[in-house]
């Protein structure tokens, strides 16, 4: 998206004040729809309009009718209606990344709906590491959504979720993702997606809202060190393009059916995404099939033009866009500059055809041709069904269900608040509101603040110890004081946006300013626990309170969303036993003082001395690593059945001696039949009920410079003390154990894969 302050900008306050009190509020306010027969009766002999009738004879009647002109404003963002045909001007930019948010002009809070339930920053609900969870908030997102939608407060598009891959700790807009590893973010992806966009009728050709993955491709730098998105050109490799940043896409498309991809910013390879043939109608529309329209950023077709000069005038850019599969532009540019495209023969009327049928397609799937919604599926649903008490605690939930212990000696938490008396609250995050959302948030039902929770159980006092989180000066004896007296101290750290955000990235990982003095000074003087809570969105370099014994514990909250503070209480009291696990590697501040933000390739480099990208690959120290969590109980376990062989039969006239050979191509033919079930036996030993992610690794024989582990597959479940339970893996071996070799085709390599579960190990030996 375009920076949000391009927006703000043109909205200084004396503006939306006139708006808003020229605007009679007394209105009600109409969702907006085509084909309103029942004010315009003469609508019915449109076939178009006619929801009995089959899309694709409703599509091609509706593109007949349309005029050139008419369908060039049905290839932006802020469509114009065609009133002779009782089709109104539609808004197709809202967003929904963790609840429905007001970024982009379709969406607006505003009476009877004057906010929405806030759910945690993705990077925080991707460690839950809960596929069904991930489906369930995109379901309770859309029904909020389609309610809005209802009161004309929201469009059906909505450009959700982010699902490029957290390559770098720095990147500020890291936040918005499920983390570095490819399964991880495909399964959230698809799952989140399916959750927006499923109809309850389970209808395929229906959408509930429509979603749209995003920034494909190689799209994870802001601006580093003054190098911006507009015009950065990632340099990637076709293996770690295949292997690393294209996986979450895909599943997108092809797990969750998702209805909308936008090309990012940037180039690849020298080629801008949103202009590049290969990457649109090759693989996207080609390879996966995408039923639905792919989208520019906001206004990613201007920067090819304006700053990246890739063609020698707008017309080239605008065809160029459109042929290489573009069917909306976020912005204005294919309004302005396609009409003389076309008048000049750069593209012609079918591209723009496609294009537009695309489009409507999208709009006719999410009820939008078939007349007022009122009378349709989710025509109910209203102000009512918003910020309800269960979709607010289900954000209560998820934060539980993410936060992360990561350091806990001596089993200083839970708190009992029954023992401790006093407690001392401090640090620039400790009371904050606005912050627990991250960005893309909406306006929230209500917060809780962590103060807020925190005082709920115990008598606390509290001193934010830094004017905010830069933390230019610290308040350190004033802490001092308050701590020293308490029989517990929760220090609340961290960042914000003002630290991590869309344009802008960091130069540093350590925490900012003083903050590190002020925790350091603080434990020295507390007679009791002291818990540090890092509330960010990328990992932080804490390595200093890791080592300290009088910081005895360390939580990391993500950006909790709007009943952060509760669900962190929850967690400090034992009223929840947490759960949640890293979804991305902790460097120190050494590796970005090593490495460029630039470098795009996930795989280590010994000629340079270049160290690698995420667990995959990095074999360097860590502050705390992805899949790192602590519960307050402990789990043990056991393999109950893990093959030790698995012989792969060859195709016909394929051959492959054993001194020469060390991997074949992941065919389907080669690999029917070949899939393994790794069952394991999990118990609870400890004395807290409790849920635990079993994640399952998997180490390949190294050919093919492949990863040296990567995520197999995780399960969940939860164990009361003592209590036992079994987890199953149905490993498929071509689509699991595979690697992805240099030209990107899948293989799979022969020999000793190596299976890991904690400490766990297993062989299993891959033969022809
Ligand atoms: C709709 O069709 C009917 C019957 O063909 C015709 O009488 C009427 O004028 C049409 N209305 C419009 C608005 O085209
Ligand atoms: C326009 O369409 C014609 C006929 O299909 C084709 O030959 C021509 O190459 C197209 N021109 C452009 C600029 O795509
Ligand atoms: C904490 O924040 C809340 C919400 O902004 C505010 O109402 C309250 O006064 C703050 N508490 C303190 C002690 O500053
Ligand atoms: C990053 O850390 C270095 C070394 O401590 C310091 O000189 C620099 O000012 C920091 N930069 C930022 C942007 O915080
Ligand atoms: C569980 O509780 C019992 C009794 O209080 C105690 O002896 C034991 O050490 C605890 N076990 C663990 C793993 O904490
Ligand atoms: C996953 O999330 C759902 C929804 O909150 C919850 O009911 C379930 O218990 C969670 N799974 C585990 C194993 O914790």
């Amino acid at each position: 998206m375009a920076p949000a302050e391009h927006y703000l900008l043109l909205c200084v306050p004396i503006l939306c004040f006139i708006l808003s009190v020229s605007r009679p509020v007394f209105a009600e306010r109409k969702p907006v729809f085509a084909c309103d027969v029942t004010s315009n009766p003469g609508l019915m002999n449109f076939s178009f309009c006619d929801p009995s009738l089959d899309l694709k004879t409703r599509m091609d009647d509706l593109v007949s009718r349309l005029t050139l002109q008419e369908k060039f404003g049905w290839l932006v963002s802020g469509a114009r209606g065609v009133s002779r045909l009782g089709i109104p001007n539609y808004e197709w930019w809202s967003e929904a990344l963790h609840g429905v948010s007001y970024t982009g002009p379709g969406t607006k809070f505003a009476s009877p709906v004057p906010g929405a339930t806030s759910f945690p920053q993705v990077i925080l609900t991707a460690g839950t590491f809960n596929e069904s969870l991930f489906e369930l908030i995109g379901k309770v997102v859309s029904t909020e959504a389609r309610a809005m939608y209802n009161v004309g407060l929201a469009g059906l598009t909505f450009w959700s979720p982010n699902v490029n891959i957290f390559r770098d700790p720095r990147w500020g807009r890291g936040q918005e993702t499920p983390g570095e590893d490819p399964l991880l973010s495909s399964k959230y992806g698809a799952a989140y997606v399916r959750g927006l966009q499923q109809t309850d009728d389970d209808n395929e050709e229906r959408l509930k809202v429509a979603a749209c993955c995003k920034h494909y491709t190689a799209y994870d730098l802001d601006n580093w060190k003054g190098i911006q998105r507009y015009t950065f050109n990632a340099l990637v490799t076709q293996q770690d393009l295949d292997d690393t940043y294209q996986p979450p896409f895909k599943s997108c498309v092809l797990e969750g059916n998702v209805a909308s991809v936008m090309c990012s910013y940037n180039q690849v390879n020298g080629k801008p995404t949103c202009g590049d043939p290969d990457l649109l109608a090759g693989v996207i529309r080609g390879e996966w099939k995408l039923n639905g329209y792919i989208v520019s950023d906001c206004d990613s077709l201007n920067e090819m033009f304006n700053s990246q000069h890739y063609t020698k005038t707008p017309e080239e850019t605008a065809a160029l866009a459109m042929k290489s599969g573009l069917d909306l532009n976020c912005g204005s540019f294919l309004i302005t500059h396609a009409p003389a495209a076309v008048s000049r023969g750069l593209l012609n009327i079918t591209d723009i055809d496609r294009a537009v049928a695309n489009n409507f397609a999208t709009l006719m799937r999410l009820g939008f041709f078939d007349g007022d919604p009122s009378n349709q599926l989710y025509g109910n649903l209203g102000a009512g069904d918003v910020c309800t008490p269960e979709n607010q605690e289900l954000a209560r939930e998820v934060a539980r269900q993410g936060i992360v212990l990561l350091k806990n000696t001596e089993n200083s938490l839970p708190l009992s608040p029954t023992t401790i008396k006093s407690m001392a609250v401090i640090g620039p995050n400790a009371n904050v509101t606005h912050t627990m959302l991250g960005n893309y948030e909406g306006t929230p039902c209500k917060y809780t603040t962590p103060l807020q929770g925190l005082m709920a159980s115990v008598p606390t006092v509290y001193q934010p110890g830094c004017a905010d989180v830069l933390c230019a000066t610290a308040q350190v004896d004033d802490a001092k004081k308050i701590a020293s007296t308490a029989d517990a101290v929760v220090l609340v750290m961290g960042s914000d946006q003002s630290i991590e955000r869309e344009s802008l990235d960091r130069v540093n990982i350590t925490l900012p300013g003083e903050q590190q003095n002020l925790i350091t000074e603080v434990a020295k003087v507390s007679k009791g626990p002291v818990i540090l809570v890092i509330m960010s969105g990328g990992g932080m370099d804490v390595q200093f309170a890791k080592d300290d014994p009088k910081i005895t514990s360390i939580l990391w909250v993500g950006f909790p969303g709007e009943a952060g503070g509760a669900a962190i209480a929850d967690v400090i009291y034992g009223y929840y036993n947490p759960c949640g696990r890293l979804p991305m590697t902790w460097y120190p501040q050494s590796y970005v003082e090593q490495v460029d933000m630039t470098n795009m390739n996930m795989r280590p480099d010994p000629a340079t001395g270049y160290p690698g990208r995420t667990y995959r690959f990095y074999t360097g120290p860590t502050v705390f690593k992805f899949g790192d969590g602590l519960s307050y109980s402990q789990f043990d376990h056991q393999l109950v059945t893990a093959p030790k062989l698995i012989s792969i039969p060859l195709e016909e006239g394929h051959v492959c001696k054993s001194s020469t050979c060390w991997s074949i191509d992941a065919v389907e033919r080669s690999c029917k039949n070949a899939a393994v079930n790794v069952h394991l036996r999990v118990k609870n030993v400890g004395n807290y009920s409790g849920s635990h992610t079993v994640l399952l690794f998997s180490s390949p024989p190294q050919v093919h410079n492949a990863a040296q582990k990567h995520l197999l597959g995780f399960e969940k479940l939860h164990l009361t003390p003592q209590a036992e339970g079994q987890v199953r893996f149905d490993i498929d071996v071509c689509k699991h154990l595979s690697v992805v070799d240099e030209n990107g085709a899948r293989k799979v390599a022969l020999g000793e894969h190596v299976l890991h579960v904690g400490s766990l190990t297993h062989s299993l030996n891959v033969m022809i």
